[in-house]
C-alpha cells in the first residue's frame, strides 16, 4: 500500500534510538523527508547516518532537548530551513524518573510537566502555522499504557500524559478546520534500549537472570512477545498519512493486547 508520505516533511523527537528512531527510519522507508532530534549528538549522528544509508532519504539530524522552549523553537526553524515546511510531528522522547509519588518535590513535578506536556504545547504551537500553510498536517504524541491504565510508580508520567491527551482531544477540535490532525498513541512494552535497563535493574534488585525477567515479562503480553520500535511506527505512519486524514483526537494503545478494559 503507497500511503503517500513521499516527500512529506517531518520532525521525529527522541529519534536516536528506541522508538523514535524506529519511527523515523519508517517515514524515511516510505520517502518522507526526517528531522531527528535527541541531545547527545554522536548517537544521532550516527542514527541518522544509519537510516540515511538505508533508505536514501533526506535526514537531517538536530540536537535538541524538548525540555527547553528555545531548542524546539531552533529545531522547527532547522527543519523548516531545510525542508520549506512541515507535514508531519512525532513528539516522542524520555520520560521522568519513576517512583512513588510521595517522593516528588515541587521541582521534580515541575520537570515532569516540561518534559511530557510543556514540550508539546510548545512543539504544535511551533509547527501548526507551517501545518496551515502548507494546507494541513499532522501531530502523533507517544505516551505510555500507563498513561490510560495508570500503574504503581508511574505516576509523574502518568498525571502529564493524561494531561497530554486531554491536548490532544481539544486540540483535534480547534485544529479539524485547518485539516491538521492529532492523535495519541499509548505503547504497551516495547523492546527499545530503555526497556532493557529497566529489566537490568529489576534483575539486579531481585538477584535473579536477566532473561529470566524478560521471558516472565514476555509471558505477562497476552500476544506473548514484547512490541518492536517498527509495530508502533507502523500506525504512526498510517495515522500522518493522507490514508489516516479522517483519523483524528484518538487515543490508541499499541499493547499486544495488554490493557484490560472496556473502555
Ligand atoms: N519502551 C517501552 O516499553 C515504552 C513503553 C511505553 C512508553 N514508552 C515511552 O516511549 C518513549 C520512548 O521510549 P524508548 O523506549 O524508545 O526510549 P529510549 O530507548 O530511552 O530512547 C529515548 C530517545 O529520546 C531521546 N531523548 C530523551 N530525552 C530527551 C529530551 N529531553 N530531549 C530530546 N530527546 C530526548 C534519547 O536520546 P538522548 O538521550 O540523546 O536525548 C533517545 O533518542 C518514552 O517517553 C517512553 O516513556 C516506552
Amino acid at each position: 500500500m503507497d500511503l503517500q508520505l513521499r516527500d512529506r516533511a517531518a520532525i521525529v523527537g527522541g529519534a536516536s534510538q528506541g522508538i523514535g528512531f524506529g519511527i523515523a527510519r519508517r517515514l524515511a522507508l516510505e520517502g518522507a523527508r526526517v528531522a531527528m532530534l535527541a541531545r547527545r549528538e554522536p548517537s544521532l549522528l550516527e542514527a541518522a547516518e544509519r537510516i540515511r544509508a538505508e533508505t536514501g532519504a533526506s535526514v537531517v539530524p538536530v540536537v535538541a532537548d524538548i525540555r527547553k522552549a528555545e531548542h524546539i523553537r531552533r529545531a522547527v526553524e532547522e527543519a523548516v530551513k531545510v525542508f520549506g515546511t512541515i507535514h508531519i510531528v512525532v513528539n516522542n522522547d524520555g520520560a521522568p524518573p519513576v517512583g512513588r509519588l510521595a517522593g516528588f518535590d515541587d521541582a521534580a513535578w515541575q520537570r515532569a510537566v516540561e518534559q511530557n506536556l510543556m514540550s508539546v504545547v510548545r512543539m504544535v504551537r511551533e509547527v501548526t502555522p507551517h501545518m496551515r500553510a502548507a494546507g494541513g498536517g499532522s501531530v502523533v504524541n507517544i505516551t505510555a499504557l500507563s498513561s490510560i491504565q495508570p500503574m504503581i510508580g508511574f505516576g509523574l508520567s502518568v498525571a502529564t500524559w493524561a494531561g497530554v491527551i486531554g491536548l490532544a482531544k481539544t486540540l483535534s477540535l480547534e485544529l479539524a478546520k485547518d485539516r491538521i490532525t492529532i492523535n495519541t498513541i499509548c505503547p504497551g512494552l516495547i523492546d527499545t534500549p530503555r526497556l532493557s535497563t529497566v529489566f537490568t535493574r529489576r534483575a539486579e534488585q531481585e538477584d535473579r537472570d536477566p532473561s529470566v525477567v524478560v521471558e516472565e515479562v514476555k509471558q505477562s503480553v497476552p500476544i506473548g512477545r514484547l512490541g518492536t520500535p517498527e509495530d508502533i511506527a507502523a500506525l504512526v505512519a498510517l495515522l500522518v498519512s493522507p490514508l489516516g486524514s479522517f483519523i483524528t483526537g484518538t487515543t490508541i494503545q499499541v499493547d499486544g493486547g495488554g490493557r484490560q478494559s472496556l473502555l
